[in-house]
């Protein structure tokens, strides 16, 4: 497997495996098919705790030592779930405090999935008896890859506000700020009379009246995340016990917006893993996968991670659900290849009949193998097969963009200057780099920067001191600097940044910030925009946010042109030694983006993949190897290489 000490030579090549859902004579011809599609890897039985423990305390490993046994003696390769992300219904059934609370009081009852509650000291309880037995039983058997803890976690439960929840928030929040009078400072609770007396009084933020504390709000996404991590934790202490040589991964969701924080999660896993749905009738879905794809690379650090799941073609989930076009699953696999990916793996093998999975596309459709989907699951498999010498390699990047979890959460929450799309902004930036083929790795606000050219910070609303410092030390450093509008808002406890907004990176850019003044309009009428003047193209458009900055020590490169904010400056820029500190007051779009970036990758000495990028073609580079990627439906021809729609080319570079 590939961990941070571990080069395997091969790049996986599977799927989620759920046997449990077929009789057994249908195994034979799946691990056939297996050895026919270059199957190496499996997930198996992600959802098979109700089989495994039929009963409380009953346990059936019978099906599972069968169905291990055959894909051992085929040389498959077995990621193995701890199959605890479903409870069955007698779980909730004989124990009902563990179904989990929405912020409504809606108890959320069995018949779907997830149904747990993150805190339950039963569930967690159950779950790790259950992995126990998996590990003692399975732990040992020479087919075992890896291990897959839970599945998705906090996909459909991601916050839980039942009593237990609360008062398991109130431990972590006397374990946060001991005192309730620190609690109270903290959440500024002087604000509408919200003192709490006592940490009994405290509750997580479920439905209330009107706007909620936007500390507790905080707070309760923390902590929600940290007791999903805990659930996690509570079954990897059994396996590390039981097979300490065994890697740990769980799948995460790309940008998952909802409690999980991956930069702290991503310490956990020994590898980390990813689920990947982009729409394929999107035309952005291309640039956005490939956004998750330098995350998944990023969170530890560069090593290479696995591209756990991916829909052979559609999935049922989406009001309309496009199938992928002919190539386009190759391209985007081969996409998580060329981005650090050490496996493509599907969800999943064998496309369900029953269940409310069964419209969702599989590896072996209901179609059967004279299929579409099938031969382009065959002749990825071949091809993968022939690459295993990329596997433990790296990626490098130059530039870095900082990704944050708590900004994130903090600018969904209501009460806000504007109602602002992090991820929009974050993708921004991404989406006309990777046009440019030029890679980029994400880094934490208190991530060594060191490594890059230039490093741009969209939006980051919510910064410790320590990130401010960190930031401001590396354009002082001679780094190249791009910091947006809504940075540096809030400290880490959501009071307003001391010092005034961007705190300590007020000297570093060389401006302040005196008021906001997003654009707005009508209700129900399009949100005007406005014009931004200075740039080489001419005009260009300023969209979403404005303010008033003052740029006392900077060069204003931009200002905001007709309107209230007539003439004020719009982009910034203070040299640094060989670097700079760049400022940008307003949502880039366009031309405005395109010639902001010229200069500043320019001035960074930051090239491109491709000296001259085609639109929908994107180009990385991996360990000498060159990958060109089309995510067009046309012909096309790029430095010399003709490229069928989705076609694909490996060559040196
Ligand atoms: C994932 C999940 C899988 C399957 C898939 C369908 O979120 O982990 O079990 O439900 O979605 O797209």
């Amino acid at each position: 497997m590939t961990s941070a000490s571990k080069r395997t030579s091969v790049i996986w090549y599977g799927g989620d495996y759920n046997p449990e859902q077929w009789p057994e004579e249908i195994w034979d011809e799946d691990v056939r098919l297996m050895q026919q599609g270059g199957i190496s890897l499996v997930s198996l039985g992600i959802f098979s705790w109700a089989k495994l423990e039929p009963r409380e305390g009953e346990f059936d490993f019978g099906w599972l030592d069968r169905i291990v046994e055959k894909l051992h003696a085929s040389g498959v390769r077995i990621d193995l779930a701890t199959a605890t992300a479903s409870p069955p219904p007698w779980l909730s059934h004989n124990y009902p405090e563990v179904l989990p609370v929405t912020g409504d009081g809606v108890r959320l009852q069995v018949g779907s999935r997830q149904q747990y509650c993150p805190s339950s000291p039963v569930f967690r309880r159950l779950a790790a008896r259950l992995v126990g037995k998996l590990a003692e039983r399975y732990g040992h058997h020479p087919a075992l890859e890896l291990w897959h803890v839970g599945n998705e976690y906090g996909c459909h439960v991601s916050h839980c506000y039942c009593s237990v929840s609360a008062d398991a928030f109130r431990d972590w929040l006397r374990a946060r700020y001991t005192t309730i009078d620190e609690l109270n400072a903290s959440w500024g609770t002087a604000f509408w009379s919200q003192q709490y007396q006592s940490f009994d009084e405290v509750f997580p933020p479920s439905t209330a009246p009107t706007f909620r504390n936007p500390g507790q709000l905080l707070d309760f996404d923390r902590f929600s995340s940290d007791e999903l991590l805990e659930c996690y934790r509570n079954e990897v202490a059994v396996l590390r016990a039981a097979t300490p040589d065994i890697p740990i991964t769980t799948n995460f969701m790309g940008f998952f917006d909802r409690a999980a924080d991956y930069w702290k999660w991503a310490k956990e896993v020994d590898v980390v893993s990813d689920d990947s749905y982009p729409d394929p009738s999107d035309p952005d879905s291309a640039s956005l996968a490939a956004m998750t794809r330098d995350l998944m690379r990023s969170l530890r650090g560069g090593q290479p991670w696995l591209l756990m799941e991916q829909a052979p073609s559609a999935v049922n989930w989406r009001s309309i659900n496009a199938a992928k076009r002919p190539g386009q699953m190759r391209a985007l696999s081969y996409q998580a290849v060329a981005r650090g990916a050490d496996g493509i793996l599907f969800f999943q093998w064998r496309q369900s009949v029953v269940g409310s999975e069964k419209f969702h596309s599989g590896m072996v459709p209901h179609a059967g193998t004279n299929s579409r989907v099938w031969r382009e699951i065959e002749q990825l498999g071949a091809e993968l097969s022939a690459l295993g010498d990329l596997a433990g390699t790296r990626v490098e990047a130059s530039v870095a963009i900082v990704l944050d979890w708590d900004s994130w959460w903090s600018l969904k929450q209501g009460a806000l200057p504007a109602q602002l799309s992090y991820l929009d902004a974050v993708q921004s930036w991404y989406r006309e780099l990777w046009r440019r083929t030029v890679t980029v790795d994400f880094v934490p606000s208190t991530g060594d920067l060191s490594a890059y050219s230039l490093v741009i910070v969209p939006s980051l609303f919510v910064a410790s001191a320590d990130a401010l410092a960190n930031l401001a030390e590396y354009a002082e450093s001679g780094g190249n600097l791009v910091a947006t509008y809504q940075t540096g808002i809030t400290d880490e406890r959501t009071h307003i940044t001391a010092g005034g907004y961007l705190g300590r990176l007020q000297a570093t850019l060389g401006v302040w910030v005196e008021e906001f003044a997003p654009f707005s309009g009508p209700a129900g009428q399009p949100t005007p925009s406005g014009v931004l003047r200075g740039l080489p193209s001419g005009p260009a458009d300023a969209t979403i946010w404005a303010e008033y900055i003052h740029a006392p020590d900077a060069e204003v490169i931009a200002t905001f042109g007709p309107g209230a904010l007539d003439g004020w400056p719009a982009i910034t820029r203070r040299a640094h030694g060989d670097g700079a500190a760049w400022y940008v007051g307003t949502q880039l779009t366009g031309s405005g983006l395109r010639d902001l970036l010229d200069r500043v990758l320019g001035e960074a000495a930051v090239v491109g993949v491709l000296a001259t990028p085609v639109d929908g073609v994107e180009a990385v580079r991996r360990a000498g190897r060159l990958f060109l990627i089309s995510h067009r439906d046309d012909l096309v021809t790029v430095d010399g290489v003709a490229l069928e729609g989705r076609g694909v080319h490996i060559g040196e570079s």
